[in-house]
């Protein structure tokens, strides 16, 4: 197996890895270092649930403005388990984390705490995508750590497009938001779970409309909206599995007191993923606001 899909350490608070908080992460890292190296040598062809389809009726003169249109996010967000909450000991100690690991390969490798988890997550896995991964993470937090380098309302799993049409608009990369929100594109399918009460991922429950532009450069445009409308959000559930998909608004918070987190997510995706760089460490680490 692609060994820099897995990291088998001891993990203690001298070690966390910490960095500076810019904001500038649009996932599940600091977009700054991982761009680079989530790019395989051999780029994987564009299947239908990652194809930006909004970008192809884009000119490449740049003589066509972004467009907005009505999204509809449907935030899918259901609370299939809540398994016992573990000890900060037993987060500590788990030892291995994930970075776009296949299942199988994770459920051999995981540690007793993660592989419980990912042995209710197996229970729960629809079956209609042609690869399952898992992202784990084992951080420790002190109060105002982020586990992400951004605290934007995203979604995951958006349609990311570079090249010469992305560039006649201006930009390095754009997300195809209308191509994700169009209703017969089946979205990634996400389950994810994480231990503590400390540090929760605020989702939103309901579904929620409002006008964007088709293709965006960042989260920051949608995030703001969302604040603005501040609609109700539920926090997960300590040690909870929750179901998501590609529609679901979500976004970090920063941790409220010290502790260990145990963070797993297994995604379903038509996409194949093959990482040359290992990047699992940046992924690992924790982002301080300063003080
Ligand atoms: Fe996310």
């Amino acid at each position: 197996m692609n060994d820099l899909t897995l990291l088998r350490r001891e993990h203690s608070e001298a070690t966390q890895k910490i960095a500076p908080f810019t904001g500038e992460g649009a996932y599940h890292g600091s977009t700054r270092r991982r761009a680079p190296a989530r790019a395989a040598s051999t780029p994987a062809p564009i299947v239908d649930e990652m194809a930006p389809a909004t970008l192809r009726d884009y000119p490449l003169d740049g003589t066509k403005a972004i467009a907005n249109f009505e999204a509809t996010f449907s935030n899918v967000y259901v609370v299939e388990r809540t398994l016992p909450v573990p000890t900060q000991e037993e987060v500590r100690d788990d030892g291995v984390v994930f970075c776009w690991c296949p299942l199988a390969d994770a459920l051999a490798e995981a540690g007793p705490l993660t592989r419980r988890v990912l042995e209710a997550m197996k229970e729960l896995v629809v079956g209609d995508k042609r690869f399952v991964y898992v992202d784990s993470k084992i951080q420790y937090f002190e109060p105002g750590d982020v586990p992400v380098d951004s605290q934007h309302w995203h979604i995951d799993g958006s349609i990311v497009a570079r090249g010469a049409a992305v560039e006649a608009l201006g930009h390095n990369l754009l997300h195809d938001m209308k191509a994700r929100l169009t209703s017969e594109r089946v979205p990634p399918r996400y389950l994810a779970y994480q231990s503590s009460d400390h540090c929760a991922t605020l989702f939103l429950q309901e579904p929620l409309t409002l006008t964007m532009p088709e293709l965006v450069p960042s989260f920051d445009g949608l995030d703001a909206a969302i604040r603005a409308l501040d609609p109700p959000v539920a926090s997960q559930p300590p040690a909870s599995i929750v179901r998501t998909d590609g529609l679901s608004l979500h976004r970090a918070t920063a941790a409220s007191a010290a502790g260990w987190r145990l963070w797993v997510r297994v995604v379903e995706t038509d996409r194949e993923v093959q990482l040359d760089t290992s990047i699992i460490d940046c992924y690992n680490t924790v982002f301080r606001l300063p003080r």
